[in-house]
């Protein structure tokens, strides 16, 4: 089944072209305008949602070779994000499907990150244990079965990225800061600093204490001293967020009984984490990352996720709207 998904629920604008889980084109642009600020200012996101959306759309149909009338069903992000960029997307989506006569289908991002396993690995299947990290989430996921979900951790205060990109800002770097910590850590010492690793109940996850930790340290350095050993200090950082994910992942894995598992969302690209997740878990799950491709918002894990979901016979109206803080 061949279909146009939109993802517009934060900074990046983005349309696809997937016939099932095989992805035809994944057009994204992500909004360069926030940098200055430190973060996404929603006001400036939802405008640019509105001048881009119909381009990126454009492009993403050329690039599939597929034309409007080829295409069999529409999906949209429908939460969470933020409410006036999430809403230029289902707008769009919803015109777009009654023009063409095409069923329409709302999509859980967070659900969508999990389908970009399922485009990368077809052969996936659940059940499986899910470790969702992203800029806005971190949640430990058991996924019994299409669209049967069981939540079995989350975070009690910071998602794991938005630990990255405030830890950044400490640092003096741009955002969004993932990217950048993971790059100089490389030449890092991970032990220079033993920053504390948070060990909240059950599989729940804890970050905000390790940023004031952090934050704390760098008062008591001067400026030469951090300037000389920023890649240490970021390796360590970085080794504390991938060591707590590691530790709650661990735990569940062995009290579900889980055979396989996936890592998906913007963080599940951090080189450490690939790196030490792979030593813990070889021989033991099968572990399963998506491409680099999918792993940051993208419309074509929407278009995956909504084939399934149109496969299974889900459909909505045109009375589909945003929900900004939409859970699995
Ligand atoms: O999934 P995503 O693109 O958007 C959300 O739904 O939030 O995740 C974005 C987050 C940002 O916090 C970004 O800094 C982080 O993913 N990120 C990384 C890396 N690449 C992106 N964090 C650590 N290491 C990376 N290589
Ligand atoms: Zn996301």
């Amino acid at each position: 089944m061949k279909i146009l998904a939109f993802e517009t629920s934060c900074d990046e604008t983005s349309a696809a072209v997937v016939d099932g889980l095989k992805v035809l084109s994944n057009v994204t642009h992500t909004q360069l305008e926030h940098a200055d600020f430190g973060g996404v200012v929603p006001e400036i996101a939802s405008r640019a949602q509105i001048r881009l959306i119909w381009p990126i759309t454009r492009k993403a149909l050329a690039v599939s070779g597929v034309g409007l009338d080829e295409i069999e069903g529409i999906a949209v992000t429908k939460g969470p994000g933020l409410i006036g960029s999430l809403l230029v997307g289902i707008v769009f989506a919803k015109t777009i499907a009654q023009l063409l006569r095409r069923p329409l289908i709302g999509v859980n991002h967070l659900e969508g990150h999990i389908f970009s396993a399922f485009i990368s690995h077809p052969e996936l299947k659940p059940p499986l244990l899910v470790l969702l990290v992203s800029g806005g989430h971190t949640e430990l996921v058991w996924m019994a079965d299409y669209f049967d979900y069981r939540l079995l951790g989350v975070t009690l205060d910071d998602a794991a990225g938005e630990a990255f990109d405030k830890v950044a800002k400490l640092l003096g770097l741009p955002y969004p800061g993932g990217p950048h910590i993971d790059r100089i850590a490389r030449e890092g010492d991970p032990e220079f600093v033993n920053f504390p690793r948070a060990r909240p109940k059950d599989f729940d996850f804890s970050f905000s204490g390790l940023k004031t930790a952090v934050l704390y340290y760098l008062r008591k350095q001067s400026k030469e001293f951090i300037e000389e050993h920023i890649a240490d200090i970021a390796a360590s950082f970085q080794e504390a967020v991938v060591d707590s994910l590691l530790l709650k992942t661990e735990k569940a894995v062995e009290q579900t009984g889980a055979e396989k598992l996936a890592v998906v969302g913007g963080v599940s690209l951090n080189s450490r984490l690939r790196e030490k997740f792979r030593s813990a878990f070889t021989g033991k799950v099968e572990l399963f990352f998506p491409e680099p491709q999918y792993c940051g918002d993208n419309a074509a894990m929407i278009g995956a996720a909504g084939h399934v979901r149109l496969e299974h016979g889900f459909r909505d109206g045109l009375d589909l709207t945003a929900y900004p803080n939409l859970q699995l």
